[in-house]
């Protein structure tokens, strides 16, 4: 396909939001996204045996092998660059990378949170802390949200969201299953697919999807 857009997908865990992305490309559902190469921060992530499960190149960029995020923000950048990446999609990716790359990359990043931005995001909240201090608060819902990356964590203007019920018997563990099931990984192959058809319209820090 002449107008195909390579994917890259950065993953540090299990990568069950990278198994979405995977199963929706084979449904067609990524319109013109190629998932071309996965990134991990960390050496044993599941998410590499998806990738390879999948034959999907796979790169190992350790973050304790970089003095700081400033050199492995480059070592980024330039991998980014060498894998010619249209898309970026931080699946589960759980470190914060600086302007060089949210710069070279501009308008061009997502993440999936999970939680509904603005509540329970920034700096610290990522994985099964985020549902902790959302149970602790007692919020009836919550969810999941897909928004570009700007060098300000969590920050980025918002693409989509899903809500999700939370109930009383509740624990990290099953409200974290839960808005994966019914937010997340729905809305982050949709995101991903406006993103590459170039649906999304950004102004004045806010998305609109052309129709
Ligand atoms: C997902 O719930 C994702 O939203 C979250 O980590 C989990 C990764 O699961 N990301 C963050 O908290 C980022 N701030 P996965 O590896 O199975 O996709």
């Amino acid at each position: 396909m002449s107008n195909a857009k390579n994917i890259v997908v950065l993953v540090s865990g299990g990568g069950t939001n990278l198994q979405a992305l995977i199963d929706a490309e084979a449904c067609g559902e990524l319109g013109p996204g190629k998932i071309s190469c996965v990134i991990s921060s960390k050496a044993d992530a599941y998410a590499l045996t998806r990738a390879e499960n999948n034959n999907i190149k796979t790169r190992v960029l350790v973050r304790k092998e970089y003095a700081d995020i400033a050199s492995y923000s480059k070592a980024m950048r330039d991998a980014l660059i060498e894998e010619k990446a249209d898309v970026v999609v931080y699946a589960g990716f759980m470190t914060i990378l600086d302007e060089n790359v949210c710069d070279a990359f501009a308008n061009k990043m997502v993440n999936v949170h999970p939680a509904l931005i603005p509540s329970f995001c920034g700096k610290g909240y990522y994985g099964l802390h985020v549902h902790e201090e959302a149970l602790k608060k007692g919020v009836k819902v919550s969810g999941a949200t897909v928004h570009f990356v700007t060098a300000e964590c969590d920050a980025g203007p918002i693409i989509l969201q899903k809500a999700v019920e939370v109930l009383d018997n509740d624990t990290p563990e099953t409200l974290q299953k839960r808005i994966m099931e019914q937010a997340e990984w729905k809305i982050l192959p949709q995101a991903v697919k406006l993103l590459c058809e170039d649906k999304i319209i950004i102004k004045d820090g806010k998305t609109f999807i052309k129709d």
